[in-house]
């Protein structure tokens, strides 16, 4: 066991310890969390408005010298009180299911022509409804999802303006389940092909071409292969304007990184802008308004999942922390073996240090949200943030173990707001006869 004080600054400027007689305790702003998870109880997950909306400022600063529109995509955080924030500021959305769709609606009316229909597998009622709504942009991933894209909208009277996504074929250094940008992967469709199924939808009176969208996966911190796949769809515009269509917007999609594991150095306007760098240097003079769709880069550092220690144990040499939040509250680690940096919510300068898995309830092996890392030590009762809980946190959550879903607390200045409720049991059976 070793000791050493930990650094005032956790989630900067968000998430930040305060010394107070001679312990240290985590604030979200203004607002002591260990308050709010007794007010609340745990597990629960707790998000600044603030940060939040500054990191959304940072991406429309960073691509200021562009018109472009920020479409914060739904999937990292769905739920309405984050939806509505993005609203308030300007955003526009990237959804890829009608109840994403139906989640814009509700948390703002006016969004709605600001959202993009991203997916692989849209059905038609779920575009039939996207184009009653008269969103911006359908991004089709296929030439029969095309085709009844096409029929629907001669259906309903419509024209529904039309992007394909195309899969620029590069590689990207992230974990295969979110890596998108291969042709070995579902999305999008071969650069090849794209001209000839731009030349079919001209062909339909019931679709607009509008644009060329991309998406190469997600958690890429590396920002060449973004400027690769825009060389290759720059390429592409200039092509198909030849042949005659009119390219008015490029959607870059999501998929920028953010560092997990605990780093010193971290400067997110700085990242941001050598990522718009990337993605407009390619772009230059082609005169296109470009679409971003970034979830986790926006929303995953907003967030913290508060859990309470219930039970401490050690199985011979190892040790456990076991906690009330589980794999259904926060998949990320046990789907991805993904790293989340933990802090206990109260600390002492000196406190001491031990190597433990932290690990949920659930009864799977897989429950766990760190193995083997080192913390300070803390009490059965003690709580624990799990950090960058923010992006498909919630989202991810399920039921699994009949285990209700967390309650959400948002905190915007001194005030914070309860944005969703812990479910019930109630709330679990209600469907079912
Ligand atoms: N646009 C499209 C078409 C996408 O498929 C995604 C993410 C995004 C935008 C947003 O990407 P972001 O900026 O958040 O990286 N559950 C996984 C991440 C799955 C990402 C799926 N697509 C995780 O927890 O790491």
């Amino acid at each position: 066991m070793t000791s050493s004080s930990p650094s005032l600054l956790v989630r900067p400027p968000a998430f930040q310890y305060r010394s107070v007689k001679g312990h240290f305790d985590l604030f979200c702003g203004e607002s002591s969390l260990t308050n709010l998870a007794a007010r609340h109880g745990t597990p629960l997950y707790v998000y600044s408005a603030s940060m939040f909306r500054e990191r959304l400022r940072t991406f429309d600063d960073a691509f200021r010298d562009a018109p472009h529109t920020v479409c914060y995509s739904v999937k990292a955080n769905s739920t309405l009180g984050i939806l509505r924030l993005a609203a308030r500021s300007g955003a526009g959305f990237d959804v890829v299911s009608g109840g994403e769709l139906e989640r814009v609606r509700k948390a703002s009316a006016l969004a709605v022509r600001r959202t993009v229909f991203s997916g692989v597998g849209k059905t038609a009622p779920e575009i039939a409804n996207a184009l009653k709504a008269g969103i911006m942009l359908f991004n089709v991933e296929s030439e029969s999802e095309l085709g009844v894209l096409a029929s629907t909208s001669q259906r309903l009277k419509k024209t529904a303006p039309v992007a394909l996504r195309v899969n620029p074929d590069v590689s990207t250094e992230t974990h295969p389940y979110i890596s998108t940008g291969l042709f070995e992967h579902k999305f999008g469709i071969p650069v090849s092909q794209a001209r000839e199924l731009y030349a079919k939808a001209a062909r339909s009176k019931h679709l607009r071409v509008a644009g060329i969208s991309v998406h190469i996966g997600s958690q890429i911190t590396d920002v060449a292969p973004f400027r690769a796949a825009m060389e290759r769809v720059a390429d592409l515009v200039r092509e198909l304007r030849v042949d005659g269509h009119a390219i008015q917007y490029v959607d870059a999609g999501g998929g920028f990184g953010i560092p997990y594991r605990p780093s010193h150095s971290h400067d997110f306007a700085a990242d941001i802008a050598k990522y718009a760098q990337a993605v407009l240097e390619p772009l230059f003079g082609l005169n296109v308004h470009v679409l971003l769709e970034p979830g986790r880069s926006v929303v995953a550092p907003t967030g913290v999942l508060l859990t309470r220690v219930l039970y401490r144990k050690t199985n011979g040499a190892k040790r456990f922390l076991i906690v009330d939040a589980g794999m259904n509250d926060l998949l990320r680690p046990s789907l991805y073996r993904a790293y989340h940096e933990i802090v206990p919510v109260t600390t002492e300068p000196a406190a001491v240090r031990e190597s433990t898995d932290v690990v949920g309830p659930v009864c799977e092996t897989g429950d766990f949200f760190a193995r083997d890392r080192e913390l300070p030590v803390v009490d059965e009762g003690g709580l624990l943030a799990i950090l960058d809980a923010g992006a498909y946190g919630m989202s991810l959550a399920s039921n699994y173990n009949t285990r209700p879903r967390a309650a959400e607390v948002l905190v915007e200045g001194k005030r914070a707001r309860l944005i969703r409720k812990r479910e019930s049991f109630r709330d679990l059976v209600r469907s079912e006869r």
